[in-house]
Parts: C-alpha cells; sequence; structure tokens
C-alpha cells in the first residue's frame, strides 16, 4: 500500500495519497480539496495568482514562504503546513488585518488576483511585528500581477496592515 504524505492544513493533519506524482497542488487544492479561492492564471509560476503560504518548522518555530500553487508538485508538501486563503478570515465581519487593509485601501477590483496578493502579504505579516519598508513590499509582491488597481492601494494596504488590530493568538 503507497504511503500517504502528512501535512498540517486548517489546523488539521492532513493524509493524503498520492497516486500522480506529477499532481500540482493548485489542481489538489482546487479539485479534491474544494479550495478554490486559490486561482489559476497562468498555470506557469509567472502571475502569483496561485500564491499560499507553506510553512516550515524550524527549531521551536514556523516559517512561512510565499510559493505559487501551479508549479508545486503536491509530494512536496509532506511534513509542512500549508495555509490558503480560505484560512485567514473567522468569518466575513472579521477579516485577517491583511484582508482588511485590502478592503479599505481599495486593493481589489475584478478581483481574480486579490487571493494571491493576500497570501504574499500574509506570509510578510507572519515575518514582522511592525510596518514593512517600501522595498520590502515591493520584495513581497513581486511575483503578483494586477491588471486592474495599478497597485498604489495594494501597497497602501501593505503599509497600512499592521495598523489594523491583530488577530487572536488562537488565530493566525
Ligand atoms: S497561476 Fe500564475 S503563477 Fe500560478
Ligand atoms: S483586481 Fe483585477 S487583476 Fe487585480
Amino acid at each position: 500500500m503507497q504511503t500517504p504524505i502528512r501535512f498540517v492544513m486548517g489546523g488539521q493533519v492532513q493524509e493524503v495519497v498520492v497516486t500522480d506524482t506529477t499532481l500540482t497542488l493548485l489542481y489538489w487544492l482546487r479539485g479534491s480539496a474544494r479550495r478554490p479561492g486559490t486561482k489559476e492564471g497562468c498555470a506557469e509560476g509567472d502571475c502569483g495568482a496561485c500564491t499560499v503560504a507553506i510553512g516550515t518548522l524550524a527549531g521551536d518555530s514556523v516559517t512561512y514562504q510565499a510559493v505559487n500553487a501551479c508549479i508545486q508538485f503536491l509530494p512536496m508538501l509532506d511534513g509542512k503546513e500549508l495555509v490558503t486563503v480560505e484560512d485567514l478570515a473567522a468569518s466575513d465581519a472579521d477579516l485577517h488585518p491583511v484582508q482588511h487593509a485590502m478592503v479599505t485601501e481599495h486593493a481589489s477590483q475584478c478581483g481574480f488576483c486579490t487571493p494571491g496578493f493576500v497570501m504574499s502579504l500574509y506570509t510578510l505579516y507572519q515575518t514582522r511585528d511592525t510596518a514593512p519598508a517600501r522595498d520590502e513590499i515591493n520584495t513581497a509582491l513581486a511575483g503578483n500581477l494586477c491588471r486592474c488597481t495599478g497597485y498604489k492601494p495594494i501597497i497602501a494596504a501593505a503599509e497600512s496592515m499592521f495598523s489594523l488590530p491583530a488577530p487572536p493568538l488562537n488565530r493566525r
């Protein structure tokens, strides 16, 4: 019998038997996992619409990295934590500060790119306690494309996300 891969998603350990080792994380998320918040744009690692956060245990803490789910094979998740846009808000009225800042700054128009931007900003949010400098924001968002907003309101959201109340400790 094939050994399943194991990873954490939604606060639970998931066990998945992978029969096709070239199945991408994006296809698995949007299909079997029923998590369609992660979008498919280019499907070749260029647009950032499919961005998710991957957590890796390092000592006593978890460090997060934004990755393109369309070019990540599912077996690469073994032993990691996966965070998708569905994990961030407790409810529509209880958004993560990153999402709240995106709303406040009117940083979404058609919305197709928005989950990817949210997850890149979420990963940046996890790396620090204070507002990031402009060059750090530019670096964090370098892999995300938006054809509607002109980027200015998204950068404003990144600059203001730490001025909003932090999520409770038992949430992300
Ligand atoms: S869908 Fe464009 S980078 Fe993944
Ligand atoms: S809001 Fe339309 S592509 Fe970004």
